[in-house]
């Protein structure tokens, strides 16, 4: 009923024409089809539209999504971008809440809660992430933070089609660090977090993607997927060279 979906979050890497280089590698390993996963790709927002053109170019089967967006229409906000300015340069996704932009820029679950709304009114899927730090796994508190960032997040969201909107639970101290959440840890609370979404959401909730995010790689990705609440990854090493990405999208296919 989900379809898998393998995204990539380019973070703070790649320049304008490193950003071309790698979506036309990925256009070309991924010519013939992504064998039914939904693959996105989300460069930082100043590569979107050359990401975008050389999709277009290649009608490579590969979505772009932004890394972030604030949820006002327009006017006097240094530095941020709308939602319609994403649309306008070929955005479908747009990851909100991921770790680092609460860790460094304090976003909070408010903020998180009014950028999926900006974004579903918008027609924008959101890749909302949440997760847990070293410290509240190791006081045993993971997975009711983790519920409790669901609960914030989606308050008061309305979903007509589940497909349109995405979570990825990334445990903090999985990030970059090599060190990967065993599949059963992250069963553990992606289970959670589905029978939250039900909570809120009610039988929408099955058609909801939640992706595993935090050193995922072309190793480990089979074993999340066997787990029953897991519909894919969101990666981000992994996703910087075509090859190990594309690898991932391939271990992906039912
Ligand atoms: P890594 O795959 O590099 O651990 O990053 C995960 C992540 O934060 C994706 O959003």
């Amino acid at each position: 009923m989900r379809k898998r979906m393998i995204a990539g979050n380019w973070k703070m890497n790649k320049t304008y024409s490193e950003a071309v280089v790698l979506a036309e590698e990925l256009a070309c390993a991924l010519a013939d089809g992504t064998k039914g996963v939904d693959v996105v790709v989300c460069p930082p927002a100043v590569d979107l539209k050359g990401v975008g053109a050389v999709i277009d170019q290649k009608a490579a089967p590969v979505a772009l999504g932004a890394q972030n967006v604030y949820w006002e229409e327009s006017g006097a906000y240094t530095g941020e971008t709308a939602p319609d300015m994403l649309t306008a340069v070929g955005a479908t996704y747009c990851i909100i809440g991921h770790s680092e932009r609460r860790g460094y820029f304090g976003e909070t679950d408010e903020d998180v809660n009014r950028k999926a709304k900006a974004l579903m009114a918008h027609g924008i899927v959101p890749i909302s992430c949440c997760g847990e730090s070293l410290e509240t796994r190791e006081a045993g508190e993971h997975v009711a933070f983790v519920v409790n960032q669901i609960k914030a997040d989606t308050e008061g969201l309305e979903i007509t089609d589940p497909s349109k909107y995405v979570i990825a639970y990334e445990p903090i101290w999985a990030i970059g660090t090599g060190k990967t959440a065993t599949a059963d840890d992250a069963q553990e609370v992606i289970g959670a977090i589905r029978e939250t979404l039900r909570e809120v959401f009610g039988e929408k909730a099955e058609g909801i993607r939640i992706l595993y995010g935090g050193s995922a790689n072309p190793g480990n990705i089979a074993g999340f997927l066997e787990k029953q609440d897991i519909d894919g990854a969101l990666v981000g090493g992994a996703s910087l060279k075509a090859e190990s990405f594309v690898a991932m999208i391939e271990s992906s296919a039912e």
